[in-house]
Protein backbone atom coordinates (compact mmCIF):
# COMPACT_ATOMS: atom_id res chain seq x y z
CA UNK A 1 0.00 0.00 0.00
CA UNK A 2 1.47 3.05 -1.09
CA UNK A 3 1.15 6.15 1.03
CA UNK A 4 0.85 9.72 0.92
CA UNK A 5 3.01 10.07 4.60
CA UNK A 6 6.83 11.47 4.70
CA UNK A 7 9.19 14.09 5.95
CA UNK A 8 10.23 15.69 2.23
CA UNK A 9 9.41 14.18 -1.08
CA UNK A 10 11.38 15.17 -3.99
CA UNK A 11 9.97 15.14 -7.21
CA UNK A 12 12.63 14.89 -10.57
CA UNK A 13 10.27 15.84 -13.25
CA UNK A 14 12.87 15.36 -16.71
CA UNK A 15 9.14 16.38 -18.94
CA UNK A 16 10.14 14.88 -22.52
CA UNK A 17 14.09 15.35 -22.22
CA UNK A 18 16.64 12.38 -22.08
CA UNK A 19 17.35 9.51 -24.37
CA UNK A 20 17.64 6.06 -22.77
CA UNK A 21 21.39 6.54 -22.99
CA UNK A 22 21.43 9.76 -21.31
CA UNK A 23 18.93 8.13 -18.86
CA UNK A 24 21.54 5.22 -18.11
CA UNK A 25 24.30 8.09 -17.26
CA UNK A 26 22.16 10.05 -15.02
CA UNK A 27 21.09 7.08 -13.30
CA UNK A 28 24.56 5.40 -13.12
CA UNK A 29 26.26 9.02 -11.19
CA UNK A 30 22.65 8.98 -8.79
CA UNK A 31 22.33 5.29 -7.10
CA UNK A 32 25.34 6.34 -5.66
CA UNK A 33 23.19 8.94 -3.47
CA UNK A 34 22.14 8.14 -0.11
CA UNK A 35 18.76 9.56 0.24
CA UNK A 36 18.54 9.64 4.20
CA UNK A 37 15.04 8.17 6.16
CA UNK A 38 13.49 11.47 6.56
CA UNK A 39 12.74 11.96 2.76
CA UNK A 40 12.00 10.21 -0.37
CA UNK A 41 13.20 10.93 -3.95
CA UNK A 42 10.98 10.51 -7.26
CA UNK A 43 11.68 10.43 -10.40
CA UNK A 44 9.76 10.73 -13.35
CA UNK A 45 11.21 10.02 -16.28
CA UNK A 46 9.17 10.05 -20.08
CA UNK A 47 7.07 6.45 -20.33
CA UNK A 48 9.95 4.48 -22.40
CA UNK A 49 12.80 5.39 -20.20
CA UNK A 50 10.67 3.88 -17.27
CA UNK A 51 12.65 0.15 -16.81
CA UNK A 52 15.91 2.44 -17.21
CA UNK A 53 14.93 4.30 -13.95
CA UNK A 54 13.28 1.20 -12.37
CA UNK A 55 16.52 -0.95 -12.90
CA UNK A 56 18.95 1.23 -11.16
CA UNK A 57 16.38 2.23 -8.31
CA UNK A 58 15.51 -1.52 -7.54
CA UNK A 59 18.87 -0.91 -4.98
CA UNK A 60 18.52 2.25 -3.83
CA UNK A 61 16.97 2.96 -0.95
CA UNK A 62 14.26 5.81 -0.30
CA UNK A 63 13.87 6.08 -4.10
CA UNK A 64 11.13 5.49 -6.31
CA UNK A 65 9.81 5.37 -9.33
CA UNK A 66 7.02 7.82 -10.73
CA UNK A 67 5.48 8.96 -14.53
CA UNK A 68 4.78 12.47 -15.85
CA UNK A 69 0.87 11.85 -16.44
CA UNK A 70 -1.53 7.88 -16.27
CA UNK A 71 -4.56 8.49 -18.46
CA UNK A 72 -8.12 9.14 -17.44
CA UNK A 73 -9.62 5.52 -18.63
CA UNK A 74 -8.48 2.26 -17.02
CA UNK A 75 -7.05 -0.71 -19.87
CA UNK A 76 -9.36 -0.59 -23.08
CA UNK A 77 -9.04 0.25 -26.48
CA UNK A 78 -7.89 4.40 -25.87
CA UNK A 79 -4.74 4.18 -28.33
CA UNK A 80 -1.85 6.70 -27.30
CA UNK A 81 -3.20 6.62 -23.69
CA UNK A 82 -0.99 4.57 -20.79
CA UNK A 83 -3.26 3.32 -18.74
CA UNK A 84 -2.25 2.21 -14.63
CA UNK A 85 -2.64 -1.35 -15.73
CA UNK A 86 0.56 -0.66 -18.51
CA UNK A 87 2.15 0.70 -15.64
CA UNK A 88 2.25 -2.77 -13.15
CA UNK A 89 5.69 -4.35 -13.22
CA UNK A 90 7.62 -0.89 -13.20
CA UNK A 91 7.20 0.00 -9.69
CA UNK A 92 5.50 3.44 -10.10
CA UNK A 93 4.52 4.53 -6.55
CA UNK A 94 3.52 8.37 -7.67
CA UNK A 95 1.83 9.70 -10.87
CA UNK A 96 1.96 13.67 -11.22
CA UNK A 97 -1.49 14.40 -12.47
CA UNK A 98 -2.51 17.75 -13.48
CA UNK A 99 0.55 19.82 -14.35
CA UNK A 100 0.39 23.00 -15.65
CA UNK A 101 2.01 21.85 -19.13
CA UNK A 102 -0.33 18.97 -19.33
CA UNK A 103 -2.94 21.65 -19.01
CA UNK A 104 -2.13 23.82 -21.57
CA UNK A 105 -1.35 21.70 -24.14
CA UNK A 106 -3.11 18.38 -23.73
CA UNK A 107 -6.31 20.42 -22.48
CA UNK A 108 -6.76 18.56 -18.90
CA UNK A 109 -8.92 19.35 -17.39
CA UNK A 110 -10.16 19.72 -13.19
CA UNK A 111 -12.35 16.50 -14.34
CA UNK A 112 -9.13 14.71 -16.03
CA UNK A 113 -7.55 15.69 -12.86
CA UNK A 114 -10.22 13.38 -11.06
CA UNK A 115 -10.70 10.76 -13.39
CA UNK A 116 -6.83 10.27 -12.78
CA UNK A 117 -6.58 10.50 -9.41
CA UNK A 118 -8.98 7.61 -9.11
CA UNK A 119 -6.74 5.58 -11.56
CA UNK A 120 -4.04 6.13 -9.40
CA UNK A 121 -5.71 5.04 -6.73
CA UNK A 122 -7.27 2.32 -7.77
CA UNK A 123 -3.56 1.14 -8.59
CA UNK A 124 -2.02 1.99 -5.60
CA UNK A 125 -0.16 4.78 -6.72
CA UNK A 126 -0.08 8.07 -4.65
CA UNK A 127 -1.46 11.11 -7.36
CA UNK A 128 0.44 13.96 -6.96
CA UNK A 129 -2.11 16.50 -7.98
CA UNK A 130 -0.65 19.67 -9.40
CA UNK A 131 -3.06 23.12 -8.71
CA UNK A 132 -4.45 25.58 -11.05
CA UNK A 133 -4.31 28.15 -8.29
CA UNK A 134 -7.47 29.98 -9.76
CA UNK A 135 -9.21 26.96 -9.47
CA UNK A 136 -7.91 25.58 -6.12
CA UNK A 137 -12.20 25.18 -4.43
CA UNK A 138 -13.14 23.85 -8.37
CA UNK A 139 -10.08 21.55 -8.27
CA UNK A 140 -10.93 19.83 -4.59
CA UNK A 141 -14.89 19.67 -5.74
CA UNK A 142 -14.05 18.07 -8.19
CA UNK A 143 -12.59 14.71 -6.30
CA UNK A 144 -14.24 12.77 -3.82
CA UNK A 145 -12.59 13.76 -0.32
CA UNK A 146 -11.51 9.99 1.01
CA UNK A 147 -9.74 10.24 -2.37
CA UNK A 148 -8.22 13.50 -1.21
CA UNK A 149 -6.46 12.65 1.92
CA UNK A 150 -4.57 10.18 0.07
CA UNK A 151 -2.81 12.47 -2.86
CA UNK A 152 0.36 14.99 -2.50
CA UNK A 153 -0.53 18.36 -3.62
CA UNK A 154 1.88 20.65 -5.90
CA UNK A 155 1.74 24.22 -6.18
CA UNK A 156 3.85 25.49 -9.09
CA UNK A 157 3.16 29.19 -10.35
CA UNK A 158 2.88 29.12 -13.98
CA UNK A 159 5.70 32.31 -14.32
CA UNK A 160 7.83 30.31 -11.90
CA UNK A 161 8.34 26.99 -14.13
CA UNK A 162 11.66 26.59 -16.15
CA UNK A 163 11.98 30.47 -15.67
CA UNK A 164 14.74 30.90 -13.22
CA UNK A 165 12.12 33.14 -11.74
CA UNK A 166 11.06 31.81 -8.47
CA UNK A 167 7.85 32.65 -6.18
CA UNK A 168 8.50 34.08 -3.15
CA UNK A 169 8.92 32.20 -0.18
CA UNK A 170 6.47 34.04 1.65
CA UNK A 171 4.01 33.75 -0.93
CA UNK A 172 4.20 29.79 -1.13
CA UNK A 173 3.60 30.05 2.66
CA UNK A 174 0.41 31.44 1.96
CA UNK A 175 -0.60 29.54 -0.90
CA UNK A 176 0.54 26.03 1.14
CA UNK A 177 -1.80 27.20 3.94
CA UNK A 178 -5.06 28.09 1.63
CA UNK A 179 -4.50 24.76 -0.01
CA UNK A 180 -4.29 23.54 3.21
CA UNK A 181 -7.75 24.91 3.82
CA UNK A 182 -9.68 23.45 0.50
CA UNK A 183 -7.23 20.07 0.31
CA UNK A 184 -7.26 18.99 3.69
CA UNK A 185 -4.34 17.96 5.72
CA UNK A 186 -2.30 17.11 2.57
CA UNK A 187 1.62 17.18 2.13
CA UNK A 188 2.00 20.55 -0.50
CA UNK A 189 4.95 20.62 -2.92
CA UNK A 190 6.58 23.71 -4.35
CA UNK A 191 7.53 23.60 -7.89
CA UNK A 192 9.20 26.36 -10.31
CA UNK A 193 12.90 27.08 -10.59
CA UNK A 194 13.52 24.70 -7.62
CA UNK A 195 17.75 24.74 -7.55
CA UNK A 196 21.16 23.95 -5.19
CA UNK A 197 20.77 27.74 -4.18
CA UNK A 198 17.14 28.20 -2.99
CA UNK A 199 15.69 24.30 -2.00
CA UNK A 200 17.12 25.08 1.46
CA UNK A 201 14.87 28.06 2.05
CA UNK A 202 11.59 26.31 0.68
CA UNK A 203 12.44 23.51 2.55
CA UNK A 204 11.36 25.38 5.42
CA UNK A 205 7.94 25.97 4.01
CA UNK A 206 7.14 22.68 1.85
CA UNK A 207 6.94 19.42 2.12
CA UNK A 208 8.55 19.02 -0.80
CA UNK A 209 9.66 19.63 -4.18
CA UNK A 210 8.78 19.11 -7.85
CA UNK A 211 12.29 19.73 -9.84
CA UNK A 212 12.23 20.23 -13.53
CA UNK A 213 15.59 22.16 -15.31
CA UNK A 214 17.61 21.68 -12.43
CA UNK A 215 17.18 17.68 -12.31
CA UNK A 216 18.27 17.46 -16.00
CA UNK A 217 22.01 17.45 -14.26
CA UNK A 218 21.92 14.70 -12.62
CA UNK A 219 25.04 16.67 -9.93
CA UNK A 220 23.11 19.39 -9.85
CA UNK A 221 19.94 17.44 -8.43
CA UNK A 222 22.00 15.75 -6.20
CA UNK A 223 22.68 19.11 -4.64
CA UNK A 224 19.12 19.59 -4.48
CA UNK A 225 18.69 16.71 -2.47
CA UNK A 226 21.53 17.20 0.12
CA UNK A 227 20.30 20.86 0.74
CA UNK A 228 16.90 19.46 1.10
CA UNK A 229 17.25 16.50 3.36
P1 LIG B 1 11.28 23.91 -13.27
O1 LIG B 1 10.05 22.95 -13.57
O2 LIG B 1 12.01 23.35 -12.08
O3 LIG B 1 12.09 23.87 -14.51
O4 LIG B 1 10.73 25.26 -13.00
C1 LIG B 1 9.24 22.48 -12.53
C2 LIG B 1 8.06 21.75 -13.09
O5 LIG B 1 7.52 22.16 -14.12
O6 LIG B 1 7.62 20.73 -12.54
Amino acid sequence: MQTNSFTKLIVANWKSNKTAQEADHWMDEFKHVRVPDSGRVVITPSFPLLPTVQLATQTMKNVAVGTQTISTFSAGSYTGAVSARNLLGFDVTHAIVGHSEQRRYFHTTNQDVARQVDQCLINDIVPIVCIDENELARQADAIPSDQLRSCVVAYEPVDAIGSGNNAPVDEVREMHDRIRVVFGNVPVLYGGSVNPSNAAEYALVADGFIVGTASLDVHEFIEVVKKTL
